[in-house]
């Protein structure tokens, strides 16, 4: 078993140009910290004149750089725009935004808008007259045509006896136009979600095993969207090939004794459990610890696994979430989907059909969303990450529910 921990879709890189409006910065990276992002300031060495530091690094709880020549072996111009899911730059002075349509890289900050592919969102703050300048004017069409999105400065007061338009968005509508932009979903921050995937393997001696042909895709799907909406989500894979996600904790299991551990361990811990992992209904008696003959492979005793979910389900809070997965291969999906959702006792089961090679290792899915009050929702041809997101949607719901 092997674990590993990053945070994943809520990295953000926070860029801070040289204006009076930097100290508003401070304010939007703490609301930005309270939406569940991560947030490393890059601020431009000149704006370090009106917030140090020191402000950022204790903010942050990250190390600050200005110029490419610190930290030389992390190579940060490169490492900073590649693991930031967005860059918000604010706020975006006249000299910073001609420096970064003309494609200048001349400190950290440009350096990491030339080489991220991260969203890059711009919130202008300056003087009304320096906004209203053709250069400034040329340079901001230019940044939108390139995809950049440039907030409009908001009107009002600005240093001196100046009103005009310039002034620095209220946080409040920076964060709500970047949510908008990034199409972040924070339904589920610091909710707990205990995911499994994959299919397990029931050993018969070293070379053989029980399994099944579950890929895994479903559940990191799961995992991945969970993620994105701000859940603390642990992934218990079982015998999966896809790559470990950054950002999710990835316990790697084979059989089903090892998922129920592992499942049984987590669980107390999660607000939801999502069940996706096909787990083998059966193990052999005996495990062999060397390799059986085909002549004595005529009769293999197997006994049965334990039903980790049933079994889960009668442990559960009542504010805790559970969904089950079926494959079913009948074409009464429907009927065997709700003698299957009471038997789990979970609250929702999606049933799909399996037969003819459908659905295992396939990019999409069709099939029913049951839930315990009798509901049938139909899905019909929708990509395991579509799923997902209806899946989560009906979780959040439950979620919100359980809670009051
Ligand atoms: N499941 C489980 N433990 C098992 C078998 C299944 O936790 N031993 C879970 C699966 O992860 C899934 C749900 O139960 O979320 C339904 O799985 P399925 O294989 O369809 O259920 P079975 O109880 O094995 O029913 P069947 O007789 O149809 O195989």
């Amino acid at each position: 078993m092997r674990e590993i921990t990053f945070p994943r879709g809520r990295e953000i890189v926070l860029g801070v140009g040289a204006g009076i409006a930097a100290y508003k910065s401070c304010d939007l990276l703490r609301r930005l910290q309270d939406h569940g992002f991560l947030v490393t300031v890059i601020p431009t060495p000149s704006s370090l004149n009106f917030v140090g530091k020191a402000t950022w690094e204790a903010l942050s709880g990250r190390k600050v750089n200005t110029d490419v020549w610190e930290n030389i072996p992390a190579v940060p111009h490169v490492s900073l725009g590649a693991k930031a899911d967005f860059l918000i730059i604010a706020p975006a002075t006249a000299d910073l935004i001609a420096r970064i349509a003309a494609g200048r890289a001349d400190d950290l900050l440009t350096n990491t808008v030339l080489t991220t592919l991260a969203p890059i969102i711009l919130v202008p703050a300056m003087h009304p007259q320096m906004w209203q300048n053709q250069a400034t004017a040329a340079n901001v069409a230019l940044l939108r045509s390139r995809g950049i999105h440039v907030l409009e400065p908001a009107v009002g007061r600005l240093t001196g006896d100046d009103i005009g338009i310039g002034r620095f968005p209220e946080t409040s509508e920076i964060i709500a136009k970047f949510l908008e932009i990034s199409q972040s979903n924070c339904d589920l921050l610091g909710r707990k979600i205990l995911i499994t995937a994959g299919g397990t393997r029931e050993a018969i001696d070293p070379v053989r095993y029980i399994g099944n042909r579950s890929s895994g895709k479903q559940g990191y799907a799961l995992a991945f969207a969970a993620a994105k909406r701000g859940a603390i989500v642990e992934l218990i894979a079982a015998n999966s090939t896809i790559p470990d996600i950054e950002g999710i904790t990835t316990i790697h299991v084979e059989s089903a004794d090892e998922l129920d551990l592992v499942v049984r361990d987590r669980f107390p811990e999660a607000d939801a459990l999502l069940m996706c992992a096909a787990v083998a209904d059966a193990k052999p008696n005996q495990y062999s610890d060397s390799k059986i003959k085909k002549s004595a492979l005529s009769q293999i005793e197997l006994t049965t696994n334990p039903d980790i979910l049933a079994n889960i389900a009668k442990k559960r809070r009542s504010n805790q979430v559970l969904l089950g997965f079926a494959a079913e291969t009948d074409s009464d999906l429907l009927t065997f989907g709700k003698a299957k959702l009471l038997a789990k006792g979970v609250d929702f089961l999606y049933v799909n059909q399996v037969s003819q090679g459908a659905i295992f290792g396939s990019d999409l899915t069709s099939g029913y969303i049951l839930d315990r009050e009798g509901g049938a929702a139909k899905v019909e041809e929708v990509s395991k990450d579509t799923l997902s997101e209806i899946l989560l949607d009906n979780v959040v719901e439950r979620l919100r529910y359980a809670n009051v």
